[in-house]
């Protein structure tokens, strides 16, 4: 069993991480990270490194730094599905897979790469107009959503042509909802996807660490994972 440590260990989805471990026959948790500290540790450095075989992050931006910075110096495997990255993020994440092996998912279902996979045909409507709306619960930081910024730059590339209309609701207690538009003057279509608990996104994190873990250096995506 690899040693699992989980970054923003405390949270909605770190909470969920840990639960899915023990569903695990290749990982387990060993430790966890997060802010205020409690039953985890506070930083990242104050994990046993040469203890720790993998590291799954969900927690924020800067948290995203921290564990990104302890995994490249300590040659960890790191899967990460924090989102409300900067360019910069990106720049460091790439940097990083030159020394281990990253995999960063805006949205860790199955579904949501299925959707992105699925997108690719849509170059055969380029001449449509496209939207996409998101909803998430209220507590969500970033807006648009990462996997909304996601599935744009998937749709961009398949028409060739800049998506602008994003829009964004937050409300309740949705796990997320995303709907790609696509509109001619005599008809619509609508691909959407719902999440029906955080589960989802949690199972996919262990299962692309699983997969990480015996990897060597590079960046890696969720498609990969699912060889779509
Ligand atoms: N990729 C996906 O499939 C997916 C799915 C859902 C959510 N997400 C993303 O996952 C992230 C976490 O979401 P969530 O709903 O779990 O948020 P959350 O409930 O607010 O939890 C955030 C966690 O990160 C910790 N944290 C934040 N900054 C930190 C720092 N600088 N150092 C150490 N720990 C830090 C927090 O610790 P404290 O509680 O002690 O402050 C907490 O444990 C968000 O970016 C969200 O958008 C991704």
């Amino acid at each position: 069993m690899k040693k699992t440590a989980v970054m923003g260990a405390s949270g909605r989805m770190g909470r969920e991480v840990i639960s899915q471990l023990t569903a695990s026959s290749l990982l387990e948790f060993h430790s966890g990270v997060a802010q205020e500290g409690g039953e985890f540790v506070k930083t990242p450095e104050n994990l046993n490194a040469s203890d720790v075989e993998v590291v799954i992050d969900f927690s924020l931006p800067e948290g995203f730094e921290k564990i990104l910075k302890f995994c490249t110096d300590h040659r960890i495997p790191l899967v990460s599905g924090t989102t409300g990255l900067s360019d910069q993020h990106f720049q460091s994440l790439k940097e990083a897979s030159q020394k281990i092996p990253v995999l960063w998912a805006s949205n860790m279902s199955i579904g949501v790469a299925f959707m992105s996979f699925l997108l690719k045909q849509y170059s055969a409507i380029k001449h449509f107009d496209f939207g996409i709306e998101e909803l998430h619960h209220s507590k969500k930081i970033d807006s648009p959503s990462g996997t909304a910024l996601t599935l744009k730059s998937s749709l961009e590339e398949a028409i060739e042509k800049p998506v602008d209309q994003v829009v964004a609701l937050r409300g309740g207690g949705i796990y997320g909802i995303h709907k790609v538009w696509a509109m001619s003057p005599d008809e619509s279509i609508t691909l959407e996807h719902t999440a029906l608990n955080r589960t989802v996104f949690a199972s996919g994190a262990v299962k692309a660490a699983e997969w990480l873990v015996h990897k060597k250096q590079g960046q890696y995506s969720l498609s990969d994972v699912l060889e779509l």
